[in-house]
């Protein structure tokens, strides 16, 4: 592990001067990226993780750090020896330290279209430090915006050092296209949208930061070892963003849910706390873009990529099939002409994007049983749920259908009627932000939020986990 050199590694770099020498290239660009478009609110010192190592145990260090001298550095999982492909044509075999030549482009494509979702978060949660709930939320916000900055040195390092000059511009791309810009957006609808507000923000670690676990987790898969390893690493630090997302959602249920019961009312507004029909408005929209991020339900792209070993299925090796699914089927249902719904087989291969979103939907479910279960303890009766997955949708088979968060089809005008009641409002929106008010005394806390259960790394609730200015 070299973490003195410029760019902390354990990948040789100090041994390789002409990939050291991109990657020092690409640094300053990354630098005044980051000061552009990375988090707006100047800090003296943020108590964060920075990853030091990779092995199972102490791999990060906890300390205050100013956040424009984080060090981000490049860190791929342990390599095993004897890891072969798991699945796919070339099943058996040796995993590959290099690109082949035929897969060359698709791995290129795959690499940039996750890196491109990196920078892309930090920049959608640019403005949330301007008004963070306390400074262990505004702590956090810090550590996932730093480790998303980390995630997109990892892809660069990829494009960098397999894929020479093509891999040099992409990786500029990466710094060039920008959430939301009209002119050179991010390649992925979600990473388009505002994060204009901190529940908006718990909801996206909760939804899309795990389509990002999920993504990682069949990359992780790939015959591309040094892809492979890089998202082994990368899901490690992952794991604490979906936490900011659960424990955030669990923090405004909770405190709607006191507030429901003090007032005796579900009408909680005028008091200050999110009401949950607004809240689960804000979860129709988050999980139904991140649904997106699936793709379509068939895919001959997502069939390739499997058979030639690149992207593997969530959990691959633990499942109990020949990994090659050319005789397998999947069932799809798709909303008919005439209004009902319609069960069609199609082979496996074909509806993988399926088969991971499935997977996904399962572990979405998981954090609408706690919330429930919050408001099961308060004595409330109203109840969270996720919408139909072809609610609302840009993408795949749903695209451009009228469907009811139950599932049904309905025509548009029915629909557009009761948008208001299934999708935040504006004055929804409206009213969120304006509960958005900073709170910056360690141990304080907004009021639309229950403090967390126990600090970062065991500090006290009141630890001063960020310095400002
Ligand atoms: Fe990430
Ligand atoms: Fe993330």
């Amino acid at each position: 592990m070299d973490y003195d050199s410029t760019i902390p590694n354990n990948v040789g770099l100090s041994d390789d001067r002409r990939l050291r020498r991109a990657l020092e290239g690409w640094q300053p660009k990354f630098l005044d990226w980051w000061g552009e478009m990375g988090p707006a609110l100047e800090n003296e010192g943020v108590y964060l993780r920075t990853a030091v190592a990779v092995g199972r145990e102490g791999w990060a260090h906890f300390g205050h750090v100013r956040v424009p001298e984080y060090r981000w550095g490049i860190f791929l999982a342990e390599r095993e020896a004897e890891r072969r492909i798991a699945f796919g044509e070339h099943k058996g075999e040796p995993v590959w330290q290099q690109v082949p030549g035929e897969y060359r482009a698709d791995l290129q494509r795959l690499i940039v279209v996750q890196g491109d979702t990196e920078p892309a978060s930090v920049e959608q949660q640019r403005l949330l430090g301007l008004t963070a709930p306390s400074l262990y939320d505004l702590r956090n916000l810090f550590q996932v915006n730093v480790e998303e900055g980390r995630h997109l040195w990892a892809m660069v390092y990829l494009l960098h050092a397999y894929f020479g000059r093509e891999g040099r511009e992409e990786a500029e791309g990466l710094l060039h296209r920008n959430s939301g810009s009209p002119d050179s957006p991010r390649i992925l609808g979600a990473f388009n949208e505002e994060t204009a507000d901190w529940l908006a923000f718990f909801m996206f670690t909760y939804f899309t930061d795990r389509d990002g676990k999920y993504q990682l987790g069949t990359l992780k898969e790939s015959a591309f070892d040094p892809l492979s390893r890089t998202c082994e690493f990368m899901l490690k630090e992952e794991a604490h963003h979906m936490f900011v997302g659960t424990t955030g959602i669990d923090r405004v249920v909770t405190r709607s849910a006191q507030l429901i019961r003090e007032h005796g009312t579900e009408d909680i507004a005028a008091c200050g706390g999110i009401p949950l029909d607004v809240i689960q408005k804000y979860l129709n929209f988050h999980y139904t873009v991140s649904l997106d991020l699936f793709g379509g339900e068939t895919s001959t792209n997502a069939a390739n990529y499997y058979t030639a070993g690149l992207k593997g299925r969530w959990q691959e090796t633990r499942r109990e099939d020949d990994h090659l699914l050319a005789d397998d089927a999947a069932v799809l249902e798709t909303p008919g002409e005439d209004g009902g719904w319609e069960r069609t087989e199609v082979p496996a291969l074909l509806a993988l994007n399926l088969d991971l979103r499935d997977a996904y939907t399962a572990d979405c479910r998981s954090g609408v049983t706690r919330w429930n279960r919050v408001l099961d303890d308060h004595g409330i009766g109203f109840r969270f749920a996720l919408p139909h997955p072809c609610f609302n949708r840009r993408v795949g088979l749903a695209a451009g259908r009228h469907v009811t968060p139950d599932g049904r089809i309905v025509d548009e005008a029915e629909w557009e009627r009761n948008r208001r009641a299934w999708l935040p409002t504006p004055e929804d929106l409206a009213f969120v932000k304006s509960l958005m008010q900073p709170v910056r005394e360690p141990g304080r806390i907004a009021g639309w939020i229950a403090p967390p259960s126990r600090g970062i790394n065991g500090r006290p609730l009141d630890y001063a986990y960020v310095h400002l200015p």
